[in-house]
């Protein structure tokens, strides 16, 4: 494959929408791109003094993502922000200082909720850390998804949202070229 997308998913439940979200888009994307969904449930809770010797878990992340030609996180939004579980993995990732695995990797956001808003407030958040982070992030089409439009119920992508995330993916892919070529 000539593209490899590292995907970081904001919810380690077993029926998560969203991780149902990141395994149906291998199927939308054209040739040659592949998405790896990252494992961050075995993280430890990050702590400064392991920096001189990171946790195995750690440098697997890292590696992944340095080897990764972008980062599209996929996540829903705990109490209006960013579920723990990704922050810890994103600051594991980031660390130690001046060595972080995201510099520069073209980043897109994409969440499911059950809520209206569909992540929104979640999304604007990680979008702080992500300019901190240095990472170009795709800035439109933004996509707000609601769990009970978007996905089947084996998990698949609804038809009547297909064209939209087809759409979205595209752009992110586009954007991904861009910043790699
Ligand atoms: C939620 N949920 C939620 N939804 C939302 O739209 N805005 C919010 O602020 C919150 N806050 C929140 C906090 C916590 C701790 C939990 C567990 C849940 C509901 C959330 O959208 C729902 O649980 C989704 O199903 C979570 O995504 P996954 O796990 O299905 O991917």
């Amino acid at each position: 494959s000539d593209l490899n997308i590292a995907v970081l998913v904001g919810s380690l439940r077993k029926d998560s929408f969203n991780r149902k979200l990141a395994d149906a888009l291998p199927a939308l994307a054209a040739d040659g791109v592949r998405f790896e969904v990252q494992r961050i449930d075995d993280l430890p809770l990050y702590n400064q003094d392991d920096d001189t010797y990171p946790p195995e878990a750690a440098r697997r992340l890292k590696q992944a993502i340095t080897s990764a030609d972008g980062v599209l996180f996929v996540t829903p939004e705990y109490n209006r922000s960013v579920p723990g579980v990704l922050k810890n993995a994103i600051d594991h990732a980031s660390r130690p200082y001046g060595q972080s695995a995201f510099a520069g990797k073209p980043a897109g956001i994409l969440g499911v909720s059950i809520g209206a808003i569909g992540t929104a407030c979640a999304q604007q958040h990680l979008r702080t850390i992500l300019a901190y982070l240095d990472m170009p992030t795709l800035g439109q089409p933004e996509m707000f998804l609601a769990a009970d439009k978007v996905l089947e119920d084996d998990g698949g992508i609804a038809s009547g949202s297909r064209d939209f995330i087809q759409g979205w993916l595209d752009a992110y892919i586009g954007f991904v070229r861009k910043h790699a070529g």
